[in-house]
């Protein structure tokens, strides 16, 4: 399948980020982590064949390692694959990208994939491919982020406005014929329009706790749209949005510099 250009575009963004990533913005996706393998797997975990789609470092696969499942962890990015690798010695890890995976059909009981399905240019054709290598009868369960955004990722926005940050024309958009509402009901009927059976959907709220440093170095780095929007601007421009970020997540910042911030994200997950 020739890629999209924002397939394209996600290729280039998460280029050689994989420590910058494991750095940051891991900490924020791997909350998540414990739900998702209940979700994919309700009984113990072990000998699970277990694939996570989109790895990035590794947190969801190196959790159910260490809960004893068998698992294959798959990226598109080379270097989260090299990371994941590392910090994963158990799992067998490789390059792949979605929607296609280089194993045969029915090859594991289980396929996750912890915000990833918002990184696709094509969601659907993405879950049908996570669902023919799991067996009939086995599970898939997916996070994405929802929208409108939670406070977490309103603020980003806050801080842009007040910087007078100018979004650039060119961001990458879905092509609307292939994309899903991003709430509770879009993501499970994303789910069901694949074939899934029994599909549910939850909405996970947490206090994301962080440090302030590194909340900022990982959009600092380019990483995300929020990066991607931050490399775009002039310097002084720049400066203001770095002064905007110190000014409006002062009142989440406790006296060790930890910002404690309230997000949410959405979980869903259908048998094959
Ligand atoms: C937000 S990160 C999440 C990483 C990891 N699942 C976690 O929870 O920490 C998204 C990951 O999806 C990967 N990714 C994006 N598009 C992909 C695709 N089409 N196929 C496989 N991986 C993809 C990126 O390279 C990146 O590592």
């Amino acid at each position: 399948m020739r890629p999209s250009s924002f397939d394209e575009f996600e290729r280039s963004m998460w280029s050689g980020q994989a420590e910058i990533f494991n750095e940051t913005m891991a900490h924020l996706c791997g909350h998540t982590a414990p739900a998702l393998l209940s979700a994919a797997g309700d009984r113990d975990l072990a000998g699970l064949r277990l694939l996570d789609v989109g790895t990035g470092s590794g947190t969801v696969a190196g959790l159910a390692d260490a809960r004893g499942a068998r698992v294959t962890a798959v990226d598109a990015e080379p270097s989260m694959v090299e990371l994941t690798a590392k910090r994963v010695p158990g799992a067998e890890v490789r390059q792949a990208i979605l929607p296609e995976l280089p194993f045969a059909d029915a090859t594991f009981d289980a396929a996750v994939a912890n915000f990833v399905i918002n990184h696709v240019g094509d969601p659907a054709a993405a879950i049908a491919g996570m669902r023919r290598v799991v067996r009939p009868g086995g599970r898939i369960a997916v996070t994405i982020w929802p929208h409108p955004k939670p406070e977490a990722q309103r603020l980003w926005d806050e801080i842009f406005d007040a910087a007078g940050a100018v979004r650039p024309a060119d961001l990458p958009r879905l092509d609307p014929a292939l994309d899903f509402r991003r709430d509770q009901a879009g993501l499970t009927a994303l789910l069901a329009g694949a074939g899934l059976t029994g599909v549910t959907g939850t909405t996970i709220s947490w206090t994301m706790r962080i440090d302030a440093a590194a909340w900022w170095s990982g959009p600092a780095a380019g990483i995300g749209l929020t990066g991607l929007i931050l490399a775009a601007q002039d310097e002084p421009t720049a400066i203001r949005v770095r002064q905007e970020f110190e000014r409006r997540t002062a009142p989440y910042r406790g006296p060790d510099g930890i910002l404690a911030v309230p997000t949410a994200a959405l979980l869903a997950a259908g048998t094959v």
